[in-house]
């Protein structure tokens, strides 16, 4: 293809960190108006390619260029002189700020008055108001940052990448934290774009997703190029065997495992907060896989996170095997054998200046002291190694070492510690909040078999999740909220999506 068609063009580009080859001669052409998926696995080196094509990395090695001539970006605000803007896959917005600062920050408008240089509010006020309608999104420019839900905040980013009038549009996993009805939107701004020229990058592990949107499809694998294809030629099958480099035959593990008795019952649980959940009763069993279904805003994390302590309820009591236990913190919870693993992992998670071995142990380090002292303090690194060891192991975790600082490590690998981290405390009631978020297809089978094995051991899980296909492949039962009410409990042969659509989008008051 002549150089003229293609805005940006990367060639043989590699990227070493400390024990690491992110990028081994990477070479993409990406055309306007067109949709370019980019695709592989966790760590396999798609935002360490883009952070290249937006400044904020230098290659070791390689060309970039724009409409044929060669660039080089010192910084982010150089790739963005140029015509590149990204969203990232950590969002980072300045919550002591209003929405319209984020968007235009360091390009805030001044006026003058008196001899002096104002921030023009209403001029920021009214570019605001005009760039939200234009991509239809809904929020007050004049809400504080720190007050916007985290979809919210994901569309905030889509707005400024967007008023920068860029040409090629860098989307890092944008719809991660997107409701469907705002995915939707975002596919609506998409098409807009690319009819206005614009070239649009797009980092997703929703191959559902790619397939509906994208034009063009580039796999990557271990920091290398795999290839480049047009979305028309490829089909789910064919994209996961050229991700993972085999034959993935199941997307599911078998299911083995038999509900038996009662493990938890929550009754009659009603939330703090008037506007949150009501009124909910259920039982989970022991070796059950409940899924737990509903749109976003349906006050599932709310219920979840009061059940473990973290949130004050009204009414309600919690029973395990038969007894009823208060639960007033996270600590009350960890005692009765629950473990939560968020959904807003990067807030309220990682901690990112410390090691993965750190991050991993915390949570059984804080809960059982003894464990890693044992009286014989030179036994605590060995046994704390260990465990950290473990869990990169059985998850795969993509890592140097253990010692290795964990904001070094791709998304999907950070979260992968994360599950690691409740692992070790051995619960007996798992609790995950979307727990495949930004995470692989291999990985996601490999947490999927944990979640059968933990069955199978007589323990307990609880699933939130907004994926249709792994609440139907991986539940007993699903139960399905609406605005903070159950508004119905689904089993066997009746877990289907129309019938969980159904329910998540009305309840009827008992
Ligand atoms: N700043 C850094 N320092 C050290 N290693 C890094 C750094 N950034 C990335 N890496 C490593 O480079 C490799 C590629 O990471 P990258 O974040 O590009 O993966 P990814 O394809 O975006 O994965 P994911 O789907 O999980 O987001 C990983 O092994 C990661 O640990
Ligand atoms: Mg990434």
């Amino acid at each position: 293809m002549e150089n003229s068609q293609i805005v940006l063009k990367m060639e043989n580009i590699s990227k070493s960190f400390p024990g690491v080859k992110a990028l081994d001669e990477v070479s993409i052409s990406i055309k306007p108006g067109r949709v370019h998926a980019l695709m592989g696995e966790n760590g396999a080196g798609k935002s360490t390619l883009m952070k290249c094509a937006f400044g904020l990395y230098h290659p070791d090695q390689g060309t970039i260029s724009m409409y044929g001539e060669t660039v080089h970006f010192t910084c982010a605000r150089d790739a963005m002189d140029h015509g590149i803007s990204m969203i990232h896959q950590e969002l980072h917005p300045v919550k002591t700020r209003n929405v319209m600062e984020n968007i235009w920050i360091g390009r805030i408008p001044h006026r003058k008055a008196m001899g002096m240089k104002w921030v023009n509010e209403r001029k920021m006020y009214e570019d605001t108001r005009a760039l939200f309608q234009e991509l239809g999104i809904d929020i007050n420019p004049r809400t504080m940052v720190g007050e916007l839900s985290v979809s919210h905040c994901q569309l905030l980013e889509i707005a400024r990448a967007v008023s920068y009038n860029a040409k090629v549009i860098i989307m890092d996993e944008p719809t991660s934290s997107l409701t469907e009805t705002e995915a939707e939107l975002l596919f609506h701004i998409i098409r807009k774009l690319t009819a206005q020229g614009v070239a649009i990058i797009y980092i997703s592990h929703k191959i559902e997703e790619i397939l509906k949107i994208s034009d063009e499809v580039i796999i990557m694998r271990d920091g290398r190029l795999i290839g480049s294809w047009p979305a028309s030629e490829l089909t789910m099958e064919t994209i996961v065997n050229r991700m993972v480099g085999r034959e993935m035959t199941q997307r599911f593990p078998e299911k083995k495992h038999q509900p038996g008795k009662e493990h938890l019952v929550v009754q009659n649980f009603t939330s703090a907060n008037p506007s949150s959940f009501q009124n909910i009763t259920f039982t989970l069993r022991k070796g059950e896989i409940l899924g737990i279904g509903g749109l976003v805003g349906a006050q599932r994390t709310e219920l979840m996170e009061s059940i473990f302590g973290l949130r004050p309820i009204a009414a309600g009591t919690i029973n395990i095997n038969g007894k009823e236990v208060r639960i007033k913190s996270s600590k009350d919870a960890i005692r009765h054998g629950l473990a939560l693993l968020t959904e807003e992992r990067r807030a309220t998670g990682i901690i990112p200046m410390l090691s993965v071995m750190e991050n991993m142990v915390l949570s059984k380090q804080s809960a059982d002291t003894r464990h890693y002292t044992s009286g014989r303090l030179f036994l605590r690194d060995k046994i704390r190694r260990a465990d950290a060891q473990r869990y990169v192991k059985s998850f795969s975790i993509k890592t140097p070492g253990i010692k290795t600082l964990i904001r070094n490590l791709s998304g999907g690998n950070q979260q992968k510690v994360l599950l690691g981290r409740w692992m070790l405390l051995e619960p007996d009631i798992l609790i995950l909040d979307e727990p495949t978020r930004g995470i692989d297809v291999g990985a996601k089978y490999e947490i999927y078999c944990l979640m059968e094995e933990m069955a199978q051991a007589g323990k307990s899980v609880i699933m939130i999740s907004s994926e249709m296909p792994e609440l139907m492949g991986m539940s007993d039962r699903v139960m399905v909220m609406c605005e903070g009410h159950l508004s119905g409990i689904l089993e066997g042969e009746d877990i289907t999506d129309r019938k969980i659509m159904y329910l998540a989008s009305t309840y009827e008051i008992a």
